[in-house]
């Protein structure tokens, strides 16, 4: 198992962030199936926008797509052997919140239905996130039989950069808004779990190109803001570089003597490709101070991907393309 792998799979709460594409749903995928392997009770979730129901049937989630469904399930159900999935809904989390002050699922589901309430929580935007930390919260506190945790690691596929921001900055700012009450007792104790770096990791998942590898340390930077624990970096698609140090001076030299007019030279374009990745993977290595995963970008005809990426954090071999010569 990757070194860096064990770290993770200790946690209860794994935040996987970073900008669009850069494969973030697709490790999600790949750190449950690797973590159930490794013999844990994983939870798979989402955020779902769930305005109403009809919009969550339409919802299209390409993470679930990778566990063979439309959507996680609205109430968490086992997808693979040894992970669960759920959404996280908004609605579901104001839901549940009601149901606690209330005592009576009945009555919150009554205040629920009532239209000016519903259309409040809908209006205020950290109202929404309210109601997913309560989801997350919720699934954080449920004891299997024995008394563990019935979730022991809880792995969300967090949907932007700012979302993840609005997200685990949420207790910090509402804390300094409403200080006792239920709503406050609640992001208390998330907070105790989300701030904890013990219990919680955010995961970044980058590529090495020059654009990702600078949003990811700007990202790191709004994480510690928020006092979000962060637990490394993924950086993902690391492809293997055909070319040593040596030939790459040689190459160097040819493709520079030997340009026509300005036009690339056949292969060119590879070699800058492989040339960005080794030194934005060079610059992510020396300007963080959080372990850095490298996930390989997997080979053509490979028929699955999240497959060969569990396989990836669960052998122990370091991926060495792109690092360091
Ligand atoms: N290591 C990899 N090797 C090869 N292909 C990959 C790898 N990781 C991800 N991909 C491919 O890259 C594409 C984007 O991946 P994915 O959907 O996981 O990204 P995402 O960050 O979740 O995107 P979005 O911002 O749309 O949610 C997919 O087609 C996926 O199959
Ligand atoms: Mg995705």
């Amino acid at each position: 198992m990757l070194e860096q792998f064990e770290g993770l799979i200790k946690k209860r709460i794994v935040l996987i962030t970073g900008k669009g594409g850069v494969g973030r749903s697709s490790v999600t995928a790949a750190i449950a199936m690797a973590a159930a392997r490794a013999g844990k009770r994983v939870l798979v979730a989402e955020i779902g926008d769930g305005r109403d129901n009809e919009q969550r049937i339409h919802d299209y989630s390409p993470l679930a797509r990778l566990f063979g469904l439309d959507h996680l399930p609205e109430n968490k159900a086992e997808i693979m052997p040894g992970v669960w999935g759920s959404m996280l809904l908004p609605l579901k989390g104001h839901e549940l919140f009601l149901a606690s002050v209330f005592r009576v699922g009945a009555l919150a589901k009554a205040a629920l239905h009532s239209e000016a309430l519903r259309r409040l929580f809908q209006a205020a935007p950290s109202l929404r996130e309210v109601g997913i930390f309560y989801c997350l919260l919720t699934y954080l506190r449920q004891k299997h039989t024995d008394g563990t945790p019935s979730n022991e690691l809880i792995i969300v596929d967090m949907p932007a950069t700012g979302h993840t921001l609005a997200l685990t900055g949420l207790p910090k700012i509402l804390l300094s808004m409403v200080s006792r009450g239920p709503i406050a007792d609640a992001l208390r104790e998330g907070q105790s779990y989300l701030n904890d770096p013990d219990q919680a990791s955010a995961y970044v998942v980058t590529l090495p190109e020059t654009l990702p590898v600078s949003e990811t340390i700007e990202l790191l930077e709004g994480l510690k803001n928020t006092n979000m624990p962060v637990g490394g970096v993924i950086l993902n698609h690391v492809a293997q570089d055909p070319f040593t140090t040596e030939e790459r001076l040689r190459l160097e030299k040819v493709f520079a003597s030997h340009r026509a007019q300005g036009t690339p030279l056949l292969g060119e374009e590879s070699f800058h490709y492989f040339e960005e990745a080794r030194r934005e993977s060079e610059r992510l290595a020396r300007e963080i101070s959080v372990p850095l995963l490298r996930l390989p970008d997997a080979p053509p005809g490979c028929e699955s991907l999240v497959s060969f990426l569990a396989d990836s954090l669960l052998s122990s071999a370091a991926v060495r393309a792109g690092a360091p010569q």
